[in-house]
Formats: structure tokens, sequence, C-alpha cells
């Protein structure tokens, strides 16, 4: 088949290599119908994910049709239409039966390591280097699941690719988001980044009935975007974020405060911007938590953070006695 595989930073490759094959009873193997090129893959590309191995094929937003099933799959039927999770889980440890589906204690086969590094496993994800362990991913025309006797979502007729593509991570990762924001009617959410996340996070907190919400980029046409679905908009290349946050709240700042950009984000006229930058060149810092700062010191107190934003280690320069003395959540 043909898959698009990763060869190091900035080097992904359409090769072909073999079709994946059944290798555990509760598989199924999927032909992938679509596929989507998620925010976390420009963390891959740009090489700032530990333990990617060359050869490693990418992709975790993706559907399609079960064309084979293993012998202890009773749930899937070949020629079922499926969205798979990035998570897979197995919907019976501790943790799937909390609903914590994404820290499953099973489903990453190279949990040794993910101990060492987070102190506990999370779960296995498709295409996510080899802390989650290592599992081919979705951009490609076949992809075996594992668990997918639980790490499925069916697909009714009569919905297109389109439809429900995005329950497989943008749109969970920012209704999460704002539900982890227990938000209230008279709330200002505001939301750092307008990509696909920021976008899904923006129409969930509306939904969730949030009084304000507030977006954060400088990309215009994401910004327009964001304003269609109700935000009222903030271009951090030509305005002070923090002066637009405070005058839209009376001077008290967001109750609620969403990172939807993570670990490579981008900064105008900021020094800690500049120094995280240094830091990341010469490998003494993983990450750029610029918006994170920036969160916890616009945050009114009693607020709350909420960070869908992916984050690769270890982070510099965070102010966090702010963040205790302001009782942020
Ligand atoms: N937790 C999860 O399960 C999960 C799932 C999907 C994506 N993610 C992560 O969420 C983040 C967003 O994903 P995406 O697909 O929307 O990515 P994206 O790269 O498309 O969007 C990020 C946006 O952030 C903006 N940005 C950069 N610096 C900023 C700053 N200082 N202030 C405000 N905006 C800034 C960029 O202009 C860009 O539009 C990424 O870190 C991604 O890895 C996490
Ligand atoms: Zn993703
Ligand atoms: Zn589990």
């Amino acid at each position: 088949m043909r898959a698009l595989r990763w060869h190091g930073k900035h080097d992904i490759r359409c090769d072909t290599v073999p079709d994946p094959v059944i290798e555990e009873g509760r598989d199924a193997i999927i032909k992938v119908s679509t596929c989507a090129i998620c925010g976390s893959d420009l963390h891959l590309f740009d090489g700032f994910m530990p333990t990617m191995e060359s050869g490693d094929i990418m992709g975790h937003e993706f559907m399609g049709e079960v064309v084979e099933v293993g012998k202890d799959n009773k749930a899937l039927r070949v020629g079922d239409r499926v969205v798979i999770p990035f998570t897979i889980f197995c919907g019976e440890c501790d943790q799937c039966k909390r609903g914590n589906f994404s820290v499953c204690e099973r489903s990453n086969r190279n949990k040794d390591k993910a101990e060492k590094v987070f102190g506990h496993t999370t779960a296995g994800l498709f295409g996510y280097s080899h802390l989650t362990g290592g599992y081919a991913g979705g951009q490609a025309e076949y992809v075996r699941v594992p668990m997918a006797d639980t790490t499925h979502v069916k697909i009714p007729d009569g919905l297109t690719d389109e439809q429900v593509l995005f329950l497989g991570d943008i749109f969970p990762t920012g209704w999460q988001a704002a539900v982890n924001c227990d938000i209230q009617p008279d709330d200002t959410v505001a939301i750092w980044g307008a990509g696909p996340v920021g976008q899904m996070a923006i129409r969930s907190a509306v939904l969730l009935g949030a009084r304000q919400v507030v977006v954060i980029d400088r990309v215009p046409e994401r910004l327009a975007m964001a304003k269609e679905g109700g935000a009222i908009t903030i271009n951090f290349d030509r305005e002070s974020v923090l002066d637009r946050l405070k005058e839209l709240t009376n001077g008290k700042g967001p109750e609620k405060c969403i990172d939807a950009v993570g670990m490579e984000s981008h900064a105008t006229r900021s020094f800690d911007a500049m120094y995280d930058r240094v830091k990341q060149a010469v490998m003494l810092e993983s990450d750029r938590p610029h918006v994170l700062r920036e969160m916890i010191y616009v945050c009114r107190p009693a607020g709350i953070l909420s960070v869908p934003g992916v984050y690769g280690g270890l982070i510099d320069k965070i102010p966090f006695g702010a963040s205790m003395n302001k009782g942020l959540t």
C-alpha cells in the first residue's frame, strides 16, 4: 500500500510499504476513505516530538471501511463504516471504566517507556511516536486498528465523510477543552489559537452558553472563520492581547482560558518568546510556552486554564506563583 512516512525533521514521503495484517484477536483492518492532517502532525514535521523513528507511518484522524476482522472482535463486521478515534483504548482497565479513555492503562505497548518519562503511561496513539506505542497511523491506504472492538465509532447511513471525520480528533478535543472550563453563563472564555482545535473550542464554548468567546490568532482567514463561529477576535500581531482582553472584560480578565496552540507558539514584540526560541534551538527547553504564561497572567483569579495544545516535555519560566496566588485551576 501507499502511506505517508516520517523520515526526519521536514522529511515526510509517500512510500510503498507492506499492507497491515491482523495481529491480535480484537484487531480490525480499515480501508481508509478520508484522513486529515492535525496541528499535532506539525510538531512531528518540525521535529519537536521525541521518539519518532525513520519510517513511521503518520496520521491519527481517519475513517474508512472495515475490510478484515480478528477472531475475537464481535463488535465489527466487514463493510462497517467507522471513524477511528486517535486514542486506542481497551474498555476494560480501571481508567477506561472511569471514562478516561485517553489514559487507558493497557493500549500503549511501550508503556514502560511512557512510565519512565511521564510517571504513568497514557493510551496508545496512532502515528504519534514510540512513547505512545509506535502504532502505524492513518495517512495510508490501510490501517491496523488494535482493540478495534472498542476503538471505533460506527457511522449511521446518510452521513458523508466530511460530516463525521472530525469525531476522530479535533471535535472531541475542542469540546473537551470547553467542558473542562466548566462554563458558566456570565463567563468570558478566551481561546488562544484559531486552528481546527480552536475553531471547535469556539463553537463548543458558544454551545455551552458562554457570555462571550474571544479568540486570539494572527492568520486573517482563521480569524474570519472564528468570527463566523461567534467569537470576538484579537490579532496578536497588531494588538496587545493583554490590553484587549482587559478591555473586553471591564479590566477583570477572562474567567476561562484555553490554550489551543501548544508547544510551538509564536509571539511578536515579546522577550519571553525570543528567550524560548534560543533555549529550544540549543535543546535546553523542549517547548515554547508563551501562551501558557500569557494565560496565567491574564486569567481572572479563581479562573480555569484548559490546555488541549500539545506539549512534549519540559518548559521554563512559568509564573507558577501567580497561578497559585490567584487560585487558578
Ligand atoms: N490534546 C489533544 O488531544 C489534541 C488534539 C489535536 C490537536 N492538539 C494540539 O492542539 C494544538 C492546536 O491544534 P491545531 O490543529 O488547531 O493546530 P494549528 O497549528 O492548525 O493551529 C495553531 C494556531 O495557533 C496560532 N498561534 C501561534 N502562536 C500563537 C499565539 N502566541 N497566540 C495565539 N495564537 C497563536 C497559529 O497562528 C495557528 O493558527 C496543537 O498543539 C495540537 O498539537 C491536541
Ligand atoms: Zn491530533
Ligand atoms: Zn483501558
